[in-house]
This record gives structure tokens, sequence and C-alpha cells, in this order.
């Protein structure tokens, strides 16, 4: 009997525990190399970076992204591809209702009517510049959520407008919807993470920045994230762990990201929760590829950090960055030599036991671009910003530790050693 108790139980709690493949695929960014609109483009996002100023405040940038998963809305579940962002709470889907920059007062922020702004807005805060092909794409390549194919769809409030304006970017939304949404799981076994009654934005109107991105929404794990709040009590730990793998291909499982636990299988169970400031960022002192480094790089002053998986890179203040990419024998642009050997990162972190010196092996620090030249992974911040002495750690520095997010009492941050 007591056996059979023990047995229930923990089969019972091995269920707590979801874990969800993140699927890597072609980043808008990498697209746009390809087709040859990329430098252009970037020279606008460069121009309007200049006019930030301190008010610059999210970090998010979808050029970059390329890890998505799958997210269902609804019953019978409609299927989406979803971006998880791990420093906000947004949460917003592609909808039905969106077609064509057809709104007779369309949504123009300020960004618009900045220099180099226009690129990132609908044609019709845009004066002077057509309309162009991937303004009529952006709806069409989405899967778009239709309510009224949902037996689970809910709104107790009549439609109201909701925008979310992005630095290089927005959506317009609506209707805030209401439904039950499913995060489908493959181990320990095939389940759903599921919450009964998630509210989030039906977008109707992408700025031309969503064009050819990979995703058709966007879910949002950051500092009071209203998905986590409500799946709290079905995990068995207050916390999800992002692991990703070293696999360089598209359309293939390219990491995971397990709720409720840390991922076993790939990542140490001995978790260096960190120092910070606010929630899930941490400090660093100093950064160099060499072990005693010179003064340029290392800080005079610890900087604080956030990790961001829609980002290649590593991005930090223009000096340091400078350095650093001198350091590695990078030109100005950041391009390397394939064939370089890029020595490995050292970067000294705070955790509970005092400090101690986390590495991000050089080879997850070279990028092989769409032409077949190669890049470092370094990037500067944008001047004038509020994020000019901060850092943001892209993937190479998810791909050389396991992240682990708790979110019981503060929300901090941890990494672990990758064990595979
Ligand atoms: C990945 O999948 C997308 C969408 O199905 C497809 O367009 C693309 O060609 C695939 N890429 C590779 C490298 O297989
Ligand atoms: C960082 O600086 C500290 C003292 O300021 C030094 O002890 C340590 O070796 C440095 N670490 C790295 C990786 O440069």
């Amino acid at each position: 009997m007591k056996l059979l108790i023990l047995f229930i139980v923990f089969r019972f709690a091995a269920a707590l525990v979801y874990q969800q493949s993140l699927i890597r695929v072609e980043s808008r960014k990498m697209k746009m190399m390809k087709a040859g609109t990329w430098d252009a483009y970037h020279k606008e996002k460069q121009t309007l970076q200049q006019s930030f100023d301190d008010k610059y405040q999210n970090m998010n940038d979808f050029d970059d992204v390329e890890y998505i998963a799958n997210l269902y809305i609804g019953t019978p579940p409609q299927a989406f591809k979803f971006y998880y962002d791990v420093n906000s709470q947004d949460f917003w889907v592609t909808d039905k209702s969106c077609e064509k920059f057809d709104s007779d007062i369309p949504h123009c922020p300020s960004i618009c009517y900045k220099p180099g702004g226009a690129v990132f807005c609908n044609p019709k805060c845009r004066q002077n510049i057509a309309k162009t092909e991937s303004d009529e794409r952006i709806c069409i390549q989405k899967a778009k959520y239709d309510s009224t194919k949902s037996s689970t769809f809910y709104h107790p409030n009549e439609p109201r407008e909701n925008n979310r304006d992005y630095e290089f970017g927005y959506i317009v939304a609506s209707f805030i919807g209401e439904d039950k949404i499913m995060l489908e799981a493959e181990a320990p076994k095939f389940g759903y993470l599921t919450v009964r009654l998630a509210s989030f934005l039906q977008a109707k109107e992408l700025s031309p920045t969503f064009a050819d991105t990979p995703f058709d929404g966007m879910l949002g794990f950051g500092p009071s994230s209203f998905f986590l709040s409500n799946v709290n009590n079905k995990l068995d730990k207050p916390m999800y762990t992002i692991y990703i793998n070293d696999i360089d291909d598209y359309n293939v499982t390219g990491g995971l990201i397990t709720f409720g636990d840390i991922d076993k299988e790939h990542c140490s169970s001995e978790i260096e929760y960190q120092s910070t400031l606010s929630q899930y960022t941490f400090m660093i002192y100093n950064i160099s590829f060499d072990t005693s480094p010179t003064e340029k790089q290392a800080m005079q002053i610890p900087s604080e950090v956030t990790v961001d998986i829609a980002r290649s890179s590593i991005m930090g203040p223009p000096e340091i960055i400078k350095s650093l990419k001198e350091a590695a024998n990078a030109n100005e642009d950041g391009k390397i030599d394939c064939d370089a050997e890029i020595k490995d990162l050292s970067i000294q972190v705070r955790n509970e036991n005092g400090f101690k010196i986390l590495t991000i092996p050089g080879k997850h620090l070279k990028i092989q671009n769409p032409d077949g030249s190669c890049n470092i992974a370094f990037e500067s911040m944008p001047p004038n910003s509020a994020f000019l002495n901060k850092w943001i750690f892209g993937v190479p520095w998810l791909k050389s530790y396991c992240n682990i997010f708790s979110f019981e009492n503060e929300q901090k941050i941890g990494f672990s050693k990758i064990i595979v």
C-alpha cells in the first residue's frame, strides 16, 4: 500500500515539470541579408537609434529572433509559432482581422517621424515612402487567431484599442481576448501546460518590422508575467530553465525551455544565483579575452546585464565593445576571418558565494553570415540610451550556460553548467 501511494505521488510530481522544444529558425535579419536588403535597413535603424534618449527603455528588437515554440489558443486548439520573450510580460497574437494597413486613423508612434524611423511604420504614417512589397506580406505570412472558431473564447468588455509600441515597431490590437492557451510539452511525457483563461492582445496591425519575422505572436516570461503567475501553482518549483544547444541548423530543436524545474538532462543541478540590482538581471565586474585584463577591457564599475534570447550577440558599452572587437582582430563592422580562432571570453560575476569567472567559449562568438563571411558576436549599445552602460547577453551566453529564471519571492537569475 505504502509503495503504491509513493508511486502515485511520484507520478503526480513528475507531471508538474513541462519541457518544450525551442525550434531554431532563420531570423528576419538572415533573410534580409540573403535578399540583400539588410544593409540599407540597418542604416535606417542606426539613424533612428541616434535619436533615442534615456527614455529608451524596452529592449525588444525582433530582427534577430531565431528560437520559437508551438503554442495553441482556443478550443479546438489553433496552432501558432510564438516568440517567448524573457524580458517582458507582453502577450499578443496576430488576429484574423489583420489584413492590410486599411485603418483611416493609423497608429503612428513618435518613431515614425524621427530620422530613419519611417521604415518602421505603417505606409500611411510615412510621407514620401510608397507601400512596399513587405507591407503586403505581413498579415499574409502569419497564422491568425479566429475567436469565432473557439468555444472557450471569452471577452467580457467592449472592443477597445490597445497598442504596444516597441523601439523598432509596434502592434495595434482592437480586442483584448481571453481564451484557453496551451503550451505543448514533450517531456517528461507529452502533455500541455494549460491556462484556462489567459488574456492577450489580438493584433490587427503589425508594423512593417514584423514582415518575415518567424513568429505569429509573442508571450513574455519577464517580471510579473501573467502567464507564469497563472501556471505557478501547477509547477513543481517556481522556475523555468532555458537550455540552448550547439546546433546551428534551421527548423530543428535548438534548445529546450523547462517549466517547473531545471533541465536535469542538460544542466548541472548546481545553480549559482547571481547578485542582482533588479529582476532577472545580474552584475558583471570585468570582461576580457585575457585572464589578466588590460585596463581598457576591465570595467571601472560593475555593470548590469540582461539576458535576451532574441539577440544573436553580446551587446555592451561602445568603448568596451570596441576594445573587445580589436582584441578579437575584428574590424569596426565586426567582420572577422572565418578561420580565425576566437579565444574564450572571461566574465567576472558575483554569486551568493562571492566572485567567480564564467566563460563564453570562443566558438559561440562567431556568426556565419549567409554570404559566407563571418562576424564577431559583439554589438554596441545605441548611443544616448538608458542602456548605454549596460549589457545584453544574447545567444552566445545562452549556449554557454543553462539560464535559470526563478520567480518564487524575488525574481532572480542563476546559471548552471551545461552537462552534455
Ligand atoms: C524551414 O522551414 C521553413 C518554413 O516551413 C521553410 O520555408 C524553410 O525553407 C526551411 N529551411 C530549411 C533550411 O529547411
Ligand atoms: C577582474 O578583476 C579582478 C579585480 O578587479 C581580478 O582579480 C580578476 O582577475 C579579473 N578577472 C578577469 C576575468 O579579468
